[in-house]
């Protein structure tokens, strides 16, 4: 018998109606378009408004179309795992939010929490279910409500960050397709340069931690830049080397969207060319967990079955991967 590997069989992914552009935020805080175009690639994001709007609400507008696209009963899913960094609660995860809404009765649910690496470490996670034999269909949902979490007065974080979602469908397969190999690494020192000082159990949340507005995103940027731009680059380059495939092999790089710069850093370690390298952060930013699901969703129809696609993210953690993975499908 052949190994059983964990194939992508759709994608779907979900974003909020309202753009926040540039020229808004430059009514907002000390910012210019030029300034945020030319240093991060952004041009607009979008934001989740109104009342008890969280996570779930994108993750389940994902989903819901996911199941949709693929025909899949809710009832089939197996198992449903979202990476998520902003979930509606503390507690229950937002997996489970999001299952109990979309009618997925027979699965179970759990969150990932590794920051801008989430879907990336939720796909990996999800694949070795299928990969038993045991598991049929496993969903994997990407999604953030960054603007629950930014402080709208810090130039240096809110012109990065937007809300979004995507959801994969993981099928088995014993053909050569799906998710091929991973190397994910995690460094917890880097937490000093990147995390929210409240909210948690360290500094639960009090009068004194909204008056130094603690539950929002530190982010010492030029800091988490430099291991950024390192890390992503050299991780999908070694996922690169120990399967023997050179630019030429790859179809696309499918990178986190963080910063355009990062990501065209990591192409040309890679050897690709832009026309390789999939881009949405100038109309979504970062959407922490939601960009790689976010990416494949608007390039799917550029997708053929056995296109070599390498996935990358960088993030809190910090935490950093790469993923190989062959595409199972040609567009509809
Ligand atoms: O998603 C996962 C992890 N996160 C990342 O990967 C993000 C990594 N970091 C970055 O993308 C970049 O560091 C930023 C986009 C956050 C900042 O860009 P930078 O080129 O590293 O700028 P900087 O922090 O070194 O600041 C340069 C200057 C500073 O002014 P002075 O001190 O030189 O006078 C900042 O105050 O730019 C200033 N600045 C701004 N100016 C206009 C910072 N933010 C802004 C702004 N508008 N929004």
């Amino acid at each position: 018998m052949n190994k059983i590997r964990a194939a992508i069989t759709g994608v779907n992914g979900y974003v909020p109606d309202y753009v926040l552009t540039n020229k808004e935020l430059e009514t907002m805080v000390d910012t210019t378009d030029e300034w945020i175009t030319t240093r991060t690639g952004i041009k607009e994001r979008r934001i989740l408004k109104g009342e008890d709007q969280g996570t779930s609400v994108l993750g389940i507008g994902a989903v819901k179309g996911l199941l949709e696209k693929t025909g899949t009963k809710a009832e089939e899913i197996d198992l449903l795992i979202c990476a998520t960094t902003t979930p509606d609660m503390a507690f229950p995860a937002t997996a489970n939010l999001i299952a109990n809404e979309v009618g997925a009765v027979n699965a179970f649910n759990y969150d990932i929490q590794a920051a801008c690496s989430g879907f990336i470490y939720a796909l990996t996670t999800g694949s070795q279910f299928i990969e038993t034999g045991k598991y049929k269909k496993v969903v994997i949902v990407g999604a953030d409500k960054m603007s629950s979490i930014i402080d709208y007065t810090d130039r240096t974080t809110c012109i990065i960050f937007g809300d979004g979602g995507g959801a994969v469908l993981l099928e088995p397969t014993e053909e050569e397709f799906g998710i091929m190999d991973a190397k994910l690494h995690s460094d917890g020192s880097g937490a000093q340069h990147l995390h929210m000082k409240a909210g948690g159990s360290r500094r639960p949340a009090s009068h004194e931690t909204v008056d130094r507005r603690e539950h929002f995103v530190y982010q010492e940027g030029s800091a988490v830049f430099k291991f950024a731009v390192t890390n992503m680059a050299d991780v999908s380059a070694q996922v690169m080397e120990r399967n023997g495939l050179t630019g030429d092999d790859i179809a696309f790089l499918v990178p986190h969207q963080a910063n355009k710069r990062i990501i065209d850093a990591t192409a040309r370690r890679m050897e690709i060319g832009d026309e390789k390298v999939m881009l949405n952060i100038h109309k979504y930013g970062n959407t922490t967990s939601g960009t790689i699901p976010l990416c494949l969703w608007n390039y799917e129809n550029q997708l053929k079955k056995g296109d070599n696609l390498i996935l990358a993210a960088f993030g809190g953690g910090f935490t950093w991967g790469a993923l190989w993975v062959k595409w199972a499908y040609d567009p509809a």
